[in-house]
Parts: structure tokens; sequence; C-alpha cells
């Protein structure tokens, strides 16, 4: 018999068929219909600080926030536990995981049989993207932790309105969550963050039937599945079907001193620094920044031709490591007040403080494993150790945020002009240029690639991984399908429409180890050459690798004694070896994954530029 703490608020016969499926194998001690109000938020909340999941920060330093701590084995996206698991192993591709989905279904279905024994399950009607925008989809998530609902509360759109909208028999993307901890008679968790074991864990999707299935973790993109598992992984499979882009891209407006505007998307990999570039404050005098979004852009062709982009997000999952005023500013504005931090540290007097916040750490923390800790902390070995998790995070409402643009919601989207790959790139890749056409803008962004960080568990930290798109763990198909959907785009409107590609690069170094640009505030001066581009102005060389600015292209009013016009014509050089020796890696260890997947394109793509390189 399953239990309602309230009534069922839909009278959508397929979505109560679904809860109550899910009900009978979880086994919870009953379900609630999330109406995503603020009184559900706080009485979630509260009884999360009361059984000792969550602490309440001082409201004098941090107005209704909370700080969680997270099992030390759960605290990034687990890319070896994610699966694609669609019909055939060549449909996910070479760059997933796969798993036959009945049998995956199968071994699923064995670990969620009871798994939320002692649990509320909470059922949450969301909508990625303005509720009602034509660009915009609905998910409905099940899962029996109040610190997802109350994160997703932040990240998308929650409640009522959705269900409104759904109707009796409205489409919806099934999301099923638990954290794989089920509670004996009479147990609780004790304050300790319930998760399963690491070989327990599973985020998979099931792109045939738009469905999620996500077991064992609490933590972010696993679990937060309006985020990666839906607007990426599922929607990259509606948008190729449907005609659409769903891509890892920020989105900003960018507006001259001449009040002209345009919108600018960038793809960079995972902890490259886009919610740095989404909320940047400009250098340069006169010149607007504001963000319409960080992490992810859907984009439709609009009645015009042009490409429509909207954030399907309501909030920024940021990483806390590295933000600071100096560094960030309008994130850490945004996450001043509302926020829920995951795995920082906690001060004396009820705050938060991180690494990297540039403000020195006062007497006594408490780390994200709860422990003492002091600015001389360290291990067993003598090494230093950190107070908060590299990938600790705070979720914040996009609202808070002072640079958010007042159209941010504009169910009908904002017209692109420009889109940018980048990634950490300590050589070869120049500051920026631009890419001759769409295809070879399509080449450039299948080859992007970035040191590994801390965002996701790997033994790999500080290589290189292609990540093309900035998409590797995120594109739910084979991604040399992928690459071809990116090229069919293009040829679906006038060039001119097109949005202009770009490549820059931050993460430039020097011969002796320097970094070579600023970065943050002054990558507006790459912006702006990027609008004037745009407007098919702007200085530029046609070099093998596509338009490049000359030195004086770019604005460097102010930062001449910093940046030189030495270090200007090493962040603009075409390091011709690089590039010989770059295109090698690709022809062996990236494009061959592809096989016979690979576009005809983009291997023509790599001929040209050789022959370019001479
Ligand atoms: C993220 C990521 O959390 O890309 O946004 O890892
Ligand atoms: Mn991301």
């Amino acid at each position: 018999m399953i239990k309602y703490q309230n009534e069922i608020p839909t009278k959508h016969a397929g979505l109560i068929q679904w809860v109550e499926e899910w009900a009978n194998i979880c086994q919870p001690d009953q379900v609630y219909w999330c109406d995503g109000s603020q009184a559900e938020y706080d009485r979630l909340c509260n009884e999360m600080v009361e059984s000792g999941l969550a602490i309440r920060l001082n409201p004098a330093k941090k107005p209704n926030s909370l700080l969680f701590r997270s099992d030390p084995s759960d605290v990034a996206r687990v890319e070896g536990r994610t699966y694609i698991a669609s019909k055939t192993q060549e449909d996910a591709g070479p760059t997933n995981n796969w798993i036959d989905p009945v049998e995956l279904k199968k071994t699923m279905l064995d670990l969620y049989t009871g798994c939320m024994k002692g649990r509320t399950m909470y059922v949450i009607p969301f909508s990625m993207g303005p509720v009602g925008s034509n660009i915009a989809k609905i998910g409905v998530e099940i899962t029996d932790s109040p610190y997802v609902v109350v994160n997703m509360a932040i990240m998308t759109r929650v409640g009522t309105r959705v269900l409104d909208l759904l109707g009796t028999d409205g489409e919806f993307i099934r999301c099923m969550h638990s954290v794989g901890k089920p509670l004996a008679e009479g147990e609780s968790d004790n304050g300790v963050w319930p998760c399963a074991p690491i070989d327990k864990k599973y985020i998979s999707q099931f792109p045939e039937t738009r469905e999620i299935w996500s077991f064992g973790s609490g933590y972010g993109g696993n679990a937060l599945l309006g985020k990666k598992c839906l607007a990426l992984r599922i929607a990259t499979v509606q948008a190729r079907d449907e005609g659409w882009m769903a891509e890892h891209m920020l989105i900003l407006k960018l507006t001259n001193p001449e009040g002209k505007v345009k919108y600018v998307c960038g793809a960079f990999p995972s902890a490259c620094g886009k919610t740095n570039l989404a909320m940047l404050i400009p250098t340069i005098p006169g010149w607007k920044v504001e963000t319409i979004g960080d992490d992810i852009a859907w984009m439709k062709f609009g009645a015009d031709g042009r490409l429509y982009a909207i954030n399907p997000e309501a909030g920024f999952f940021g990483v806390a490591p590295g933000t600071s005023m100096k560094s960030n500013k309008n994130a850490m504005l945004s996450a001043s007040k509302d926020t829920i931090f995951t795995n920082v540290a906690l001060t004396e007097d009820g705050d938060v403080w991180w690494e990297g916040m540039d403000v020195e750490p006062q007497g006594t923390l408490i780390d994200w494993h709860g422990k003492e800790w002091t600015k001389d902390t360290v291990d067993a070995d003598g090494k230093p150790v950190k107070a908060a998790h590299p990938n600790a995070r705070f979720t914040a409402r996009a609202n808070n945020c002072p640079a958010i643009a007042d159209n941010w919601e504009d169910p009908q989207g904002v017209p692109i002009s420009a889109i940018l790959f980048g990634g950490r790139r300590p050589s070869t890749i120049p500051l920026v240029n631009q890419s001759l056409s769409w295809e070879h803008g399509v080449f450039m962004g299948s080859i992007v690639g970035s040191e590994v960080t801390a965002a996701v568990i790997s033994d790999k930290i500080g290589q290189v991984r292609r990540d093309p798109f900035a998409m590797l763990p995120f594109c739910g198909y084979n991604m040399g399908d992928y690459f071809k959907h990116w090229l069919e785009i293009g040829k679906k409107t006038d060039a001119d429409k097109l949005p202009k590609i770009f490549f820059v690069n931050w993460f430039r170094k020097s011969e002796d180890g320097r970094w070579l640009w600023p970065g943050f505030g002054d990558n507006s001066r790459v912006l702006k050459w990027i609008f004037e581009r745009c407007d098919n102005e702007g200085e530029a060389v046609e070099t093998p690798i596509g338009y490049m600015p000359t030195v004086e292209a770019i604005d460097r009013a102010g930062i001449e004694d910093e940046v030189t016009e030495a270090d200007m014509k090493d962040l603009l050089s075409v390091d011709v070896e690089g590039w010989k020796n770059e295109l090698e890696m690709v022809e062996k260890d990236h494009y061959p994954k592809f096989g016979t997947h690979l576009p005809a394109e983009l291997s023509k793509q790599i001929e040209a530029l050789k022959a370019r390189l001479g």
C-alpha cells in the first residue's frame, strides 16, 4: 500500500502510474509530491538541519544558506559509472560507457528494490527552461534525497505550474534517482551523507526511451538529473532527432559602449572558467557583460534563420575553490545568500571558506571532512591539507546574480552571434582565432582538449584529454554522429546567419612557464575583438589556422606593461610545429576512435590545414 504524504496534484494518469510503479519497487515509507513553494523549501531545509545532515550558516553572514558535507566517496561526477544504454553499443559510440539496456535495467532494478525503505520518496516536476518556452522541456525526478529536492528547487523551475502545463497527457522525461541507502527499522542517517559504494553507483541514460536511472550518488550532476543527464545526455539525442542543439555552453550578453548587443555562447571543458567568463566584469571602459547562463545552452532556429539560445537552468552549481571577489565577484555575490554550499569549510563565525577565496582563514575552521583545520594542518606525510574539497560547490539562484541579464528568461531565447571553444592549453593554441568557415569551426570544436581537473574523479589530473565540444562526458549518442549533426546544422540556414566560431585559450604559458594572459576581466579584450568580427570589423589576418587578430587589434589599454608586445606576439603566433604535432595526435589517437562515424568533412579539414601549414 503506497502512503501519500500529500494529495496527488495531477490528473496525468501516465505520471501517476509511473510514480506508483517506482513506489512499489523502492518501498519508501511515504510519497511526497513537491509543489516548489518557498514553504516547502524552508521545511525541508529545517528538517535536514534538525537531522544533522545540514548546518545552517550564520544568517548575518550568509542569510538563508546551508552547508552540507558529502561522503568522501561521493564528491564529483563519476564518469566511470556513467552509462549510455542505447540499444546498440555503436549508438553509444566509442566515448561512452555502454551496457545493454535490458541487462542494465535488470541489475538496477535489483538495486532499486526496497532501496527507499525508511525514507520519503519525493516527486519533483520541473521545467528545463522558462515554463512554456517552445525550447524548454519538462522532466519529473523521483528521489529519496531532500538535498536533491532543495538543489533542484534552485537549479530548475519546480512545481505546480509545471504540472499545469503538463496537463493530463503531456510529455515528460522520466528521471529516477535514489541515494541507494535504505534504512532499517528505527535506523536514521545520523547526519551522515547517504550514498552507495562506488561499485553500486550507476548514472544511466536510456536514450531511446528518454529515461534516466541514477543510483547510489547524491552529488551534483549524478543526482540533480535536470543538469547533465537531462539537459545534455538525453537532450542531445532529442536535439539530433528534432534538428536543434543541446550544448555544454555558457551564454553571455555583450554590450558595446554604443549600446549595441550581441550574444555569445562558449563551450569549455569542466572547470575551465565558464562560470567566470559568463559573469565577467570587463576591464575595458564602456563594455558590459551580462549573464544568461553559465553551463548549458539549448539552441533552436528562429523564424529568421538565426540560432536562438535559452539557458535551461535557473541557478548555478559553481565550483567554490578559486572563486573570489577578485576572480568572480558576481559569483561571490550570487552565493552571498539563499545558497547551498557543499564540501566547503565552516568558519568559527558560521560563514564559509575555501582555498582561493583570497581571504586569510581566521582561527580554527571545520574542514569538509568535519574535522578541525587551521592553515598549518598537514597530513601524515606532512603535506598541507585542504579545508574545502577541490570540487566543493555552491548552488545559487541565477536571480541573485548581479550580472544576470534582464532578458535571461526570455522564452524565445536570445540570438547567438558567436560560439567560442576553449580549454586549458599551456602551449600550441593561440589566445584567439576565428574559423574560416562553419565546417572549419566544427573541426576546431571536435579537437577541443584540456588539462584534467578535479570536477571529475579521475587518475589523470594534469594530463590533456580530448574533450570534443566540451561534450565528452555529456553526449548521449555516438560522438561521430554528433559531429555530423553539427555539420548538418550548418547546412540548415544561410552561412551569414550562423554564429561565427572562435577558439580561445586563456591558459597559454611562455617557455619559462609564465601565464602569458591575465585572464578574468581582461578576457573582455578578446570578447571585444570577437564582437567586432561578428560585424565583419576588427583587424584580422588570415593564417593557416584561421583568422587572427593583429597585435594592435586586441585592446591592451592599461595592461601594456603586464602583457608586453612580445607577449602578444607569442600569444598570437601560429606555432606551426606545435600544430603539426597536434594534428598528428588527432589523426593517431583521436579521430580513429570514431571509425566510419567520423564525417569525411573533418578528415578533409585536417588535410586542408596540413596543406596550409606547409
Ligand atoms: C559541471 C561540470 O559541474 O561540467 O558543470 O562538471
Ligand atoms: Mn559543466
